[in-house]
């Protein structure tokens, strides 16, 4: 192809001098290898229980053939393990687990509890789900128990223990996940007594809650605790979030009941994970909290309709790798197509196996297929997967054995890294409520402001960490908080100290407008760190038409939503000025800044256009002394992940125009073999690169 044509673009890898354990983020936990981090892992979902016991075998000679090295089984077979209350049978599930272990698999073993059986759901009615409009849920689907209910507990944990205590020691069985996708909460009668005891453990007295939620508003005060609504609507700010702190620590709870019992059995060494779903964003309840119990994270990451979206996935697994600052597992990853979209298109011929990689670039230790062999009934029929009903290839089945070589390869380089950023993106759940709960602007979206802030970070780092904003943030050199809603007086101590000792923090719009109860703070935003900055919102205004900015480079649009700012310290200074908008903002200052002891902070009260944010962006990274890489060429992403003896560099593209890439120094090539100073990518195509040994 005509090197003119196709481009040469240099690229600065994130070599030694930009990235090296001796200057990696201390943040970033470094302990030994566990098991689910010592290689790359590669398996599928696998349900046994729906197969004759002689198609068993064919199943894993499949697996083997593809390159997994893991199988996952046991999710949804409460029913064959409990056919009856009581009688316990797992003595297939042995025989499952141990043909596996024939065919060199390890095995992850999931809780059931996401499917009780009829036996238990029909004879034991308060079990089961009701949901916020107040209907009883029934058999026939999944996920129709209640969460609060004390006897699913007991049932669960029986059942849990049952599992433990035959596996828990098992050499071959590396680690458990509990449940499957938590995703409804219920307001059946015990969940609502248990609630009425969470408020009184929370406030103690009926003043102290009715202060909190200033329920003098239109006659909310409540004189007893069973007053206090109990519903999925639209209320009280103060009440609606912390109804959604109740649902995250029964959920918590909920898990804590099966990791006892698991964790009171197995062997050292075995993992415990959830499976998270709603495509990673999803704030039913908070995520971090989910995940401080557990030993590493995982999540389910479907695409859907249409294709790949780079920035919007890789922020989902940055995400994800935040929740516990470490490495995770994607549980579940499409095999080409899902059965649930609009349209359940599949991926193009090489895009998942890009996906895959995408996933690995980002900090997945491992890739599971959801799902091996389509149930031949059950509500996913349709669903893509490895092999057709017949227990033959399908063609996708080619796709993922190239992976599976892939992996082979590149484990031995790959597998002990990480990947370490001096740049974070702060998220927060409570904030995340706050905003949800009152848009005032409808098209007013967290995640893709996020991602306004996130892309071009993403351009010119080969990681960026996004993580919980009440975490420490030591060993980061900026942290970006596009949302930061809700501040507490802790929460801004704990950054006041950090700006102070070096640390450079970007706030966004509506930043500490709350307090912990989801009030208004009674100083202008940005509340308790008003004063940092040396500044303050006098008002912000949802925007119905686009308004003009100019920063010292140029001209820019802002939209949705604009806050009019004003400088109160002397040496604080303005950034961006509003230009002739709705009469209020005009010639107002939209963002400023102030060095305050060796840090500095940053205030951007509007959304800017994407070239403005780039702007802005960079020009932040620029002031806290961010080393920044070349840009590649569009639709290419460059991935680092670091280890105590090398640095490895992920390139996919993501596109189908082929790209060629320069590197500035010679690099190994990882999955073809040899040195390469030049690294040609096909349609969809993959790069592993490393740096030698040291
Ligand atoms: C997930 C779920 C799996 C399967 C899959 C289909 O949300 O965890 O059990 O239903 O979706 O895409």
């Amino acid at each position: 192809m005509d090197r003119m044509r196709r481009g040469l673009f240099a690229i600065a890898i994130a070599l030694a001098a930009a990235v090296t354990p001796a200057t990696a983020a201390p943040h970033q936990a470094r302990s030994a290898p566990t098991v689910q981090s010592e290689r790359l892992w590669l398996g599928s979902a696998w349900y046994p229980e729906q197969w004759p016991e002689e198609a068993w075998e064919q199943d894993l000679i499949l697996m083997k053939r593809h390159g997994a090295n893991v199988v996952r089984i046991g999710e949804f077979a409460w029913a064959r393990m409990e056919p009856e209350e009581g009688r316990i049978d797992l003595d297939w599930l042995a025989r499952a687990v141990a043909l596996a272990r024939k065919h060199g698999l390890k095995v992850v073993l999931c809780t059931p509890t996401n499917t009780p059986p009829a036996w238990l759901t029909t004879r034991y009615p308060d079990t089961l789900r009701i949901d916020g409009a107040g209907v009883q849920l029934g058999h026939g689907g999944r996920r129709q128990f209640s969460i609060a209910s004390p006897r699913y507990r007991e049932f669960s944990r029986k059942i849990v223990a049952a599992m433990a205590e035959r596996f828990g020691r098992d050499p071959d069985v590396i680690g458990w996940q509990i449940d499957n996708e938590y995703t409804d909460e219920s307001y059946d009668p015990a969940a609502r007594a248990a609630w009425g005891a969470w408020l009184k453990a929370r406030f103690g007295t009926l003043d102290a809650l009715n202060a909190a939620w200033t329920t003098q508003y239109w006659s909310q005060t409540y004189s007893d605790w069973t007053q206090v609504p109990f519903n999925d609507r639209p209320g009280n700010p103060g009440w609606m979030l912390e109804l959604k702190r109740f649902i995250t620590a029964t959920w918590v709870d909920f898990q804590k009941n099966q990791l006892d019992a698991i964790r009171a059995r197995a062997r050292n060494g075995q993992f415990v994970t959830t499976n998270l779903g709603g495509l990673g964003w999803a704030n039913r309840f908070d995520r971090y909290a989910i995940n401080r119990d557990l030993d590493m994270a995982s999540w389910d990451n479907y695409v859907g309709t249409g294709h790949l979206e780079p920035y919007r996935n890789g922020a989902t697994h940055d995400l994800a790798r935040g929740w516990k600052r470490r490495n995770f597992w994607v549980m579940e990853a499409q095999p080409g197509f899902v059965n649930w979209a609009g349209v359940s298109n599949i991926l193009d011929r090489g895009e998942t196996r890009a996906m895959a990689w995408h996933m690995v670039g980002h900090g997945a230790d491992a890739v599971l297929w959801w799902q091996w062999r389509p149930a031949l009934n059950g509500q996913e029929q349709y669903h893509g997967s490895l092999l057709g009903p017949d227990g033959a290839p399908l063609p996708f089945y080619a796709e993922a054995a190239e992976l599976g070589r892939d992996f082979a390869k590149a484990s031995p380089d790959v597998a002990g890294t990480q990947p370490v950023s001096q740049v974070a993106i702060l998220q927060d759940y409570d904030s995340r409520w706050a905003i949800d709960f009152q848009l005032h602007h409808r098209d007013y979206d967290q995640i893709k402001l996020l991602l306004d802030y996130y892309r071009p970070l993403k351009d010119r780092l080969g990681a960026v960490d996004i993580v919980e904003a009440a975490g420490p943030l030591d060993g980061y050199r900026i942290a970006f908080a596009p949302s930061l809603n809700l501040i507490t007086e802790a929460m801004a101590t704990r950054l006041s100290a950090w700006v102070r000792g070096g640390g450079h923090l970007v706030l966004g719009p509506r930043s500490g407008m709350k307090d912990a109860y989801n009030r208004l703070t009674v100083q202008r935003q940005p509340g308790p760190l008003a004063e940092l900055l040396g500044g303050r919102v006098e008002q912000f205004y949802a925007l119905d038409e686009q308004v003009p900015v100019t920063d010292a480079a140029g001209g820019a649009t802002a939209r949705i939503w604009a806050e009019q700012l004003s400088v109160k310290a002397p040496d604080t200074q303005v950034l961006m000025r509003y230009g002739a908008a709705n009469g209020w903002l005009d010639g107002e200052p939209a963002a400023i800044t102030r060095a305050v002891g060796e840090g500095r902070i940053t205030y951007l009260g509007t959304m800017l256009d994407e070239v403005a944010m780039r702007r802005f962006v960079e020009g932040q990274m620029q002031a806290a002394g961010v080393a920044m890489l070349d840009r590649l060429p569009e639709g290419v992403e460059r991935m680092t992940r670091t280890g105590k003896d090398r640095e490895i560099t992920i390139l996919v593209n993501h596109g189908k125009t082929p790209r060629t890439i320069a590197l500035p120094t010679p690099l190994r090539d990882v999955l073809k073999g040899g040195t390469v100073s030049e690294v040609a990518l096909g349609a969809y195509g993959v790069a592993v690169l490393g740096t030698r040994r040291r």
